[in-house]
């Protein structure tokens, strides 16, 4: 629970951990490769903390040394058979990941995961996964994920749900299956798998033909380790930008965020609904593009967000929906369907958040219509998270605006962002 009155300015420099995806295959694929790996600011969250534990317990050499994770890989084949089930908590992308990876290997696994988890979908992976020969059975589509490891069959695969989850199951089955394997996706999803393995000299040809990607993967060929600097994640920023854009007398700056164009669908949206947003210094970090964020307080008008550009801000919704609420016109954001199985059901959390804090908004099918008000009445202060990390920080930016706000399991932001009450209350996120 966090208790505040209305911020008087959103000021300073926080310090934005780790990006959330990138840690994750920051252990996943040097642990399959060969030689040492020193991986720099490294997400210290509950759920990279799972993979990171999934992969010892299979026997990998990882040394944890506080400010950097120095992982020993010993090739596509060394991983061994973890004494126990494999618990990946809240995970979704540990969960899809490791499907396709411990596919292919050649022992039997069992993953598990937190109740959220294990309400997830998880034949979404495994079904494309059969078209492999793979071995995988589940609980009615969901958890526990039985895996019976064994050699698998390259196959031409089309991705039908947009996700970088799939992709990158996909991805890893491939790697350690003879021959060449295809992967077609028909939407943008981000690309950190496609970037890492490149860089980690996988024998991989990424093609853009119209609107479709083609991966085709050369598998059982070894990948050579390098060491990775992951850059701050731009998820997690989004909620210190607009917290900073929704609040007057406000000017932040954030270092070295990720800005992988299939990734930032929230700076677009949000510069297109007049935030000043500034993107300073672009370099490139491991093919990664990275920037520092200046923003400062704006008059932000409402907008209407095709479906297309979901799928570069898949996890942004709550937070836009919170800077929707203070724009001086209506917004409309379309095809929010793949927010109903995130680690909550989040388009029904944010209708039902957004009208306990007195503002009008509904679904329409899968579209979310937001009707912002230069005054709001708190119907009620209680806000319900379901446990997830990103309805629980985007209620907290809400409170900068609306007063205090009631919001259970907030340490549900250990998921992907355990700092964020630290740094949310340096900047003047809360005021007690
Ligand atoms: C992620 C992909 C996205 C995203 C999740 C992280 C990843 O999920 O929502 O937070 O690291 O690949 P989907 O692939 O289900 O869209």
């Amino acid at each position: 629970m966090i208790s505040n009155k209305i911020s008087r300015g959103i000021n300073g420099n926080p310090i934005i951990p780790g990006d959330k995806s990138i840690s994750h295959r920051s252990i996943i694929i040097p642990s399959i490769s060969n030689g040492t790996c020193v991986v720099k600011n490294f997400l210290r969250s509950d759920d990279v903390i799972n993979t990171l534990k999934a992969f010892k317990l299979m026997d990998v050499n990882i040394e944890d040394n506080n400010d950097e994770i120095v992982i020993h890989g010993q090739g596509l084949n060394s991983l061994k058979k973890p004494s126990k089930e494999i618990y990946l908590g809240n995970s979704g992308t540990s969960a899809r990941l490791l499907t396709g990876l411990l596919a292919s290997q050649n022992f039997n696994t069992i993953l598990t995961g937190d109740s959220s988890l294990s309400s997830r979908p998880m034949d979404r992976i495994s079904k494309p996964l059969s078209k492999m020969n793979a071995k995988i059975s589940t609980n009615n589509g969901k958890m526990p994920i039985n895996i019976l490891g064994q050699n698998l069959i390259n196959k031409e695969i089309e991705i039908l749900i947009p996700s970088a989850q799939i992709k990158s199951g996909l991805m890893l089955a491939a790697l350690n299956t003879k021959g060449i394997s295809k992967i077609i996706e028909n939407h943008i999803t981000r690309d950190h798998t496609e970037i890492m393995l490149e860089y980690f000299g996988a024998d991989i040809e990424v093609k853009k033909e119209n609107r479709k990607k083609i991966i085709s993967i050369n598998g059982k060929k070894e990948l050579k380790s390098k060491n990775i600097n992951v850059p701050s994640d731009l998820s997690s920023s989004a909620f210190f930008i607009v917290a900073a854009l929704i609040n007057k007398n406000s000017h932040i700056v954030l270092r070295n965020i990720n800005i992988n164009p299939s990734r930032n669908g929230i700076l677009i949206a949000l510069k297109k609904m007049g935030a000043k947003i500034n993107l300073l210094n672009k370099k490139f970090s491991n093919n990664e593009e990275v920037c520092d964020i200046e923003v400062k307080s704006s008059t932000l008008q409402g907008c209407d967000l095709e479906e297309e550009i979901s799928k570069l801000m898949i996890d942004e919704y709550p937070i836009l929906s919170v800077a929707a609420s203070f724009a001086k016109s209506p917004s409309i954001f379309r095809g929010l369907n793949e927010l109903r199985v995130k680690e909550s059901d989040r388009l029904k959390l944010i209708n039902l958040n957004l009208l306990r804090c007195g503002i009008d908004n509904k679904i329409i099918r899968d579209d979310l219509l937001i009707n912002p008000s230069d005054n709001y009445e708190v119907k009620n202060n209680a806000i319900k998270t379901d446990f997830d990390h990103r309805i629980a920080m985007a209620f907290a930016v809400m409170a900068t605006r609306l007063g205090p706000l009631k919001i259970d399991d907030a340490d549900s932001v250990n998921t992907s962002f355990p700092t964020f009450f630290v740094e949310f209350n340096k900047i003047g996120g809360i005021i007690s």
